[in-house]
């Protein structure tokens, strides 16, 4: 299948790119690096061996969409462009709506004019509402989100939802993303977050690595095994591994279907830190500070629906995670900022016929 990738350089949509092409598959990626880096589409090709179009495009720009659409025969999307910080999102909100609500819109619109009818969304376990029993089932109740971040993913399923009732042939898949830690074995991508890292992993890693002086443990008077905060990290992997899962389960489907994309597991705060300095042999300074606001005690997957229906399960280990990520982390102690590099790649890519000049981010 030809598969084009919306936000196809970022943290999850990159990994993605790789699992695509061991499978086989053809791919067509287009990011604008509001969120990601040039360097990427490079490393992509070496790690692969293989060559693939790709468009320095905003998709929300719908005439240069309208380009890519035309220039190869689509099959499928996997829809990652969008902006993800939680924190960001509450202070401005309507850039959020409008940014990951355009994308949706504007990649339907893409497929309704060049008929292609499959879909894969990149969704979060944020949809859930925060009352929920544990483990999350498909069938938890969703809404009522922390914060406008939660409710862009919420939209925007509903948004593809109904425009798979509309188009009859149309096979939508939401994937609910628990959370996503690691990097491919090559330590040549990984995830690079903009700034001071918010998520748990990213920041235990450059504290390793010694950019960050010590991580700030929120809250250790949760009732939980130690008191710190569980979640279900699952390896970007095995993640990007349910989304070649998903393209399968679509063919000869019409409708919309909804997988959790998790482990099934909870790992606290301290055991996930524990795994890492076992891992790295790098000690992880930490100090107790208090519970972060909108913080569950508890949050993990019933990943059941996903083995039964696409024959997927989550295979490597939080000590695997934790292994891969150093490996990135310390090949890459500043990330993929190498302004030399990232300019000279910019500029190619800005100068090769499969890109313009735009923008658009990856998760
Ligand atoms: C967060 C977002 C969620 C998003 C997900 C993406 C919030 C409230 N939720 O989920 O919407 O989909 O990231 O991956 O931001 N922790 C620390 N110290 C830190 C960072 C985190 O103790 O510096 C703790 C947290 O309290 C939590 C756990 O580590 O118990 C995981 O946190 P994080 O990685 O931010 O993920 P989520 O909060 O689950």
């Amino acid at each position: 299948m030809r598969i084009f990738v919306a936000g196809g350089t970022g943290y999850i949509g990159s990994h993605t790119v790789l699992e695509l092409l061991a499978g086989g598959h053809d791919v067509v990626v287009a990011d604008d690096f509001s969120n990601s880096s040039p360097v990427v589409v490079n490393r992509l090709r070496q790690i692969s061996g293989k060559f693939f179009p790709f468009y320095n495009i905003d998709v929300r720009d719908e005439a240069k969409l309208d380009g890519v659409f035309s220039d190869h025969k689509i099959d499928c999307v996997i829809h990652f462009a969008g902006m993800k910080s939680v924190g960001e999102s509450v202070k401005m909100p309507l850039a959020y709506y409008a940014d990951n609500l355009g994308a949706t819109i504007a990649l339907c619109r893409a497929m309704e004019k060049h008929g292609v009818s499959k879909l894969v969304f990149s969704s979060s376990a944020t949809v859930y509402s925060s009352g929920n029993q544990m483990p999350l089932t498909e069938d938890s109740a969703v809404g009522n989100c922390a914060n406008p971040y939660g409710w862009t993913k919420y939209m925007c399923e509903q948004i593809l939802r109904d425009a798979a009732a509309a188009n009859s042939g149309w096979s939508v898949a939401l994937l609910r993303y628990f959370n996503p830690v690691g990097a491919h074995i090559s330590g040549d991508i990984g995830e690079d977050p903009l700034g001071t890292p918010s998520n748990l992993m990213p920041y235990i890693a450059q504290t390793a690595v010694g950019r960050r002086e010590s991580l700030n443990v929120y809250g250790d008077d949760y009732d939980t095994i130690d008191g710190t905060g569980v979640r279900d990290y699952i390896h970007i992997d095995d993640l990007a591994k349910g989304h070649v899962a998903a393209i399968n389960h679509l063919e000869g489907k019409t409708g919309t279907s909804v997988f959790n994309l998790g482990t099934g597991k909870g790992t606290s705060v301290y055991e996930l830190v524990r795994a890492f300095e076992k891992a790295s042999g790098a000690s992880v300074p930490q100090k107790v500070v208090g519970r972060r606001e909108g913080d569950l005690p508890i949050c993990y997957a019933d990943a059941s629906k996903a083995a039964r229906e696409l024959g997927w399960i989550a295979e490597k280990s939080i000590e695997d995670a934790c292994a891969d990520s150093w490996r990135w982390q310390k090949k890459n102690p500043d990330g993929y900022l190498d302004t030399i590099a990232s300019t000279q790649v910019r500029n190619s890519l800005a100068s090769s016929s499969c890109s313009s000049n735009s923008a658009f981010s990856g998760t």
